[in-house]
């Protein structure tokens, strides 16, 4: 689909307005609630791609949208965030492979990961690749990027696993910007 396509607003297109106010920014738990208050309907959790409005997240904050019924962390990183990631030694990783739609066959690199070239905007499923719980953001764990406090698995700050029972980092969905305020996914 074009761009020009994209934005005659067909009636499937559906945004969430994730605001960045009153508390909407915290851990993805933290900001669920306000999520399921929207109430999409069955329709709507089935549309093949959304659009989220990230103008209003800040520095060092993530939201959490959902899509396709699962919840998708979209986080602003920090330069130390974002140097962080980037000085692992791949041979660090316990899972090297990419598992990115955007760029199929590349390695687990950050620069590989992260939706744009500086890497401040990172867009990963939420959901834990062990047994699928949805895991504590807001730089929890040993490797101050995600946890699950379910069996104990730790993700960096690229959202790839370190530590723990989970065998694949934090998947990444088909995602882009298509303006500079606007990230769809789908
Ligand atoms: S589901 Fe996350 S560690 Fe088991």
């Amino acid at each position: 689909m074009s761009h020009a396509e994209d934005h005659e607003g067909t009636r499937r297109d559906f945004l969430y307005y994730a605001t960045a106010g009153a508390g909407a920014v915290a851990t993805g738990a933290a900001v669920w609630p306000l999520v399921n208050q929207m109430n999409p309907s069955a329709d709507v959790q089935a549309l093949s791609s959304i659009r989220v409005d990230v103008s209003g997240v800040e520095v060092g904050t993530q939201i959490s949208v959902k899509f396709l019924g699962k919840p998708v962390f979209i986080r602003r990183r920090t330069e130390e965030e974002i140097s962080d990631a980037r000085a692992v030694e791949l041979s660090a990783l316990i899972d090297q492979s990419a598992e990115n739609p955007n760029k199929p066959g590349a390695d687990a690199s950050d620069e590989n990961r992260s939706l744009d070239e500086s890497g401040e905007w990172l867009v990963m499923m939420g959901v834990c690749t062990h047994l699928g719980c949805v895991p504590l953001g807001d730089g929890a764990g040993d490797f101050h990027g995600w946890f699950c406090p379910c069996h104990g698995s730790h993700y960096d700050t690229s959202g790839r696993i370190r530590k723990g029972p989970a065998p694949e980092n934090l998947h990444i969905p088909v995602a882009e910007f298509v303006d500079e305020n606007t990230i769809k996914l789908g």
